[in-house]
């Protein structure tokens, strides 16, 4: 992890949520219900929208992010508990969560596959997903730019892929695509799905 990037991440975040990144986190995380896993919680951003949940478990493997995150913790409306773990292997049993939430972060999970087989598994039959994400763009140049960016964008942006097709993974690993939403010509994508066992 490179501590700039951690330390630096609501400055370099701020123009975006002011833009319209905090709208849809609030539209899209007021809609988690029950027991509700976060993803790779980061600095906790997603925190404050918080609102049926009965109970957040969130799951961030760097600790200066887990730090960062308190004062959002200690604000919330809901119960959250930050626990160090990585979405490749989660620490749960199976059909734990009724909401798996995750903003921003599936483009950064070193396997993503694995992340999302893993999600699929603790969350409940008929349980939901709730992705906020940035993806490879379906256009035959703009895509090709992404890919050739990718590994410096990688370098200077803590393991993020410009490149993933994450719409694709989610239904790939048996997940119910039930809405998508496109921002900046698709650059980011909502999606809700549920999980089909
Ligand atoms: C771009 S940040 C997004 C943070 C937050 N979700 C948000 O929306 O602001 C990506 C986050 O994924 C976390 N991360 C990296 N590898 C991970 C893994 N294997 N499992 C879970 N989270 C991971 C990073 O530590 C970082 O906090």
């Amino acid at each position: 992890m490179c501590k700039w990037f951690t330390r630096l991440y609501d400055t370099l975040m701020e123009p975006l949520e002011r833009r319209g990144f905090r709208e849809i986190r609030k539209n899209l995380v007021r809609k988690a219900e029950g027991k509700v896993l976060e993803i790779g919680s980061g600095t906790g951003l997603n925190f404050p929208f918080y609102e049926k949940a009965e109970q957040v478990i969130a799951i961030e493997p760097e600790p200066l992010m887990r730090e960062k995150s308190i004062p959002r913790v200690t604000a919330a409306r809901v119960r959250i508990e930050v626990i160090s773990a990585g979405a490749e292997d989660l620490p749960f049993p199976d059909n734990s969560f009724d909401t798996v939430v995750g903003t921003l972060v599936l483009c950064t999970i070193p396997d993503s596959y694995k992340a999302m087989e893993e999600i699929r598994r603790v969350c409940k039959p008929d349980g939901k997903v709730l992705f906020f994400e940035h993806v490879r763009l379906n256009h035959p140049v703009l895509c090709r730019l992404q890919d050739w960016l990718t590994p410096v964008w990688k370098r200077l942006c803590d393991g993020c892929h410009l490149n993933r097709n994450t719409l694709e993974l989610i239904g790939q690993i048996g997940f119910e695509v039930i809405r998508v939403e496109g921002y900046a010509r698709d650059l980011f994508l909502v999606i809700e799905a549920t999980n089909k066992k």
